[in-house]
């Protein structure tokens, strides 16, 4: 057996987070997500998590293990040892319940970087056809890959502070597009801001995070580049176009 310390915490009747101990068996094939189903379905089903594929594709089960954030079906017990494992939510974001976040201010941020393909001229649904060559696939693919699990935004010390901040997971996404050779669009006025790139200190947290291996960090020094370029350019009498 091994201990999950897991915190449990309903706003508005609790005054603050206390953590709860509970037993669960030591599987060599569990999960931490595996012992917190064992919590609800035998110990106390009062207990409140977010999960739904069990395969680190859905990005619903990010939580806090031993203070770091992990995606929990694929954070296993025995990697703890003989533990305890102390269970948290995700930090930097409002508790709902016990281990449920409010994720909303992030989902509308990766809304607000336009997440689609721009075309000049074409309104949106595009129904053409644009073709693409494998290095072309491969200029934005990395940034593809991101499950928006806010394991990034839970690492990022930014965002914490400033919760203005785009954070890491939007300005990929935002990159993801305009590295795709068939978008057309321009997003310099959302990220070339202090609340967009210029707000990153670089510390690479974010990065370090992602289960999906997506860089965050690098996509944010990337477009940095491209932002100085073209505000130097524009300064240029014959930059401007
Ligand atoms: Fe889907 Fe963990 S349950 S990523």
């Amino acid at each position: 057996m091994i201990t999950l310390q897991v915190s449990r915490y309903r706003p508005g009747q609790d005054a603050e987070p206390v953590f709860q101990d509970y037993e669960v068996p030591l599987r060599s094939d569990w999960a931490v997500l595996d012992g917190l189903a064992h919590i609800k379905d035998h110990l106390d089903g009062t207990l409140s998590f977010r999960w739904s594929c069990r395969m680190g594709i859905c990005g619903s089960c990010g939580m806090t293990v031993n203070g770091e954030p992990r995606l929990t079906c694929g954070t296993f017990l025995t990697d703890y040892g003989e533990g305890p494992i102390r269970v948290e939510p995700l930090r930097g974001f409002p508790v709902i319940r016990d281990l449920v976040v409010d994720i909303d201010d992030v989902l509308a941020k990766l809304a607000h970087v336009k997440p689609w393909l721009i075309r000049e001229g074409e309104e949106l649904p595009l129904t053409a056809e644009y073709t693409q060559t494998p290095a072309q696939l491969e200029a934005y693919k990395q940034y593809s890959m991101c499950i928006n699990c806010m394991l990034c935004y839970s690492a990022c010390p930014v965002y914490a502070l400033e919760p203005d901040f785009l954070g890491p997971a939007a300005i990929a996404l935002a990159q993801r597009y305009n590295l795709d050779s068939r978008d057309q669009g321009d997003r310099f006025d959302l990220l070339a801001t202090d609340e967009g790139v210029w707000g990153c200190t670089f510390v690479g947290e974010c990065t370090s995070a992602c289960p999906k291996h997506v860089d965050p960090a690098e996509a944010i020094q990337r477009y940095k580049l491209t932002a100085a370029l073209t505000s130097v350019r524009n300064l240029l009498p014959w930059g401007r176009s």
